[in-house]
């Protein structure tokens, strides 16, 4: 695969993936800027609820982990049909589908209206739309025509906009700012027009190997979930996550696999810039302890001040990874024909 040649590209990335990964920092700036409607009047919930599934779910693991130290009242990332029992009158509930016709976020959006509880609605349109209208709820309508991964900007700014306008939360605009000005340089600096992009080359390791990715903190959680989904839904090949401290009480005794096993393994850490030293600590104990094993092991450390840039510069990198990686073992990195046919054949199945 000759990456620099941009023919041969287009051939084995026919939809432009690249292109919309490399838009995710235009596509950050246009989503705080998208209005909400009806407008959300001010609000003092007494916990906040992002439902979703997903490449529209991912943007609720964003929000919890951005506002884990921010927020006074809990944030709750629900990914099931049900909504949660405390999900009440009081609660502020986020509904977000991209497409609006995922089932498990209409039901649990149901519930929630059914409830009384307070409710924006996150989508492109569909049956979600449709609802909110019917309801008179706000909706921040994103635009169309992307695969919901892609739209991974729609799906999780808006909510920390409406919040902020709201008066639930502090502004993050300055965190937006900072966020879509490193993210552009990330994508200069992977792109492959650059000469030796890092992403390229950690992506032509992780050939034939399992990519099992660890964030060095809670806070960069969903960033290891993203690397992920990425590796399963454009590079088309099987990936793990988990996260530190808690992997130091179970999976570090499990890199006692057999050694043909742990050979199949490329481990990589994500590290926050930020990241307290006693994680730090037990980040270079385990390298030594467990993954010594692995076939490989990298780092890939987070960018920038704020909680947006750190979040999201460490997404941005593993979104070009999983590209590269498709491009590397001949896969169209944009189309999901799995998800597709499953969701086919549970709507020609009668729900029980
Ligand atoms: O990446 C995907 O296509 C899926 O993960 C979808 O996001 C998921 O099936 C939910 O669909 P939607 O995003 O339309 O709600």
């Amino acid at each position: 695969m000759n990456f620099s040649d941009a023919s041969q590209v287009r051939r084995r990335d026919p939809s432009g993936m690249l292109d919309l990964i490399r838009r995710l920092p235009d596509m950050c700036a246009e989503a705080w800027r998208l209005p909400v409607e009806p407008p959300l009047p001010a609000v003092r919930p007494t916990n906040i609820v992002a439902l979703g599934m997903g490449g529209s779910g991912i943007g609720g693991d964003l929000l919890r982990a951005v506002l884990y130290d921010d927020a006074s009242v809990p944030v709750v990332a629900v990914k099931d049909y049900r909504a949660p029992g405390f999900l009440g009158p009081t609660s502020l509930v986020f509904a977000c589908s991209y497409s609006g016709n995922t089932e498990e976020t209409l039901a649990a959006y149901d519930q929630a209206a059914g409830r009384g509880a307070t409710c924006v609605v996150v989508t492109s349109g569909g049956d979600l739309l449709r609802a909110a209208r019917d309801r008179g709820h706000p909706a921040v309508v994103v635009p169309q025509g992307v695969p919901p991964r892609a739209a991974l900007a729609y799906l999780f700014i808006p909510m920390l906009a409406v919040l902020g306008r709201a008066g639930v939360i502090r502004s993050f605009e300055t965190d937006v700012r900072e966020a879509v000005a490193i993210l552009k340089e990330i994508a200069r600096r992977l792109s492959p027009d650059t000469a030796s992009s890092p992403a390229r080359r950690l992506a032509e390791q992780l050939q034939g190997r399992i990519p099992v990715i660890y964030s060095s903190s809670p806070f960069l959680e969903p960033a290891a979930q993203r690397w992920k989904d990425q590796f399963n839904e454009n590079a088309k090949t099987f990936a793990v996550w988990n996260t530190f401290p808690e992997l130091n009480h179970n999976e570090t005794v499990g890199w006692g696999m057999d050694e043909t096993l742990a050979r199949t393994i490329h481990a990589i850490i994500l590290r926050d810039r930020a990241e307290p030293t006693r994680l730090a600590q037990r980040v270079s104990i385990t390298k030594d302890l467990a993954f010594q094993r692995a076939a490989g092991v990298d780092e890939i450390k987070s960018e920038g001040e704020g909680k947006l840039a750190r979040l999201l510069s460490p997404i941005m990198v593993g979104d070009m990874t999983s590209w590269y990686l498709a491009l590397l073992r001949g896969v169209d990195p944009t189309p999901v024909p799995v998800i597709e046919e499953l969701k086919k054949r549970l709507a020609e199945m009668e729900a029980v």
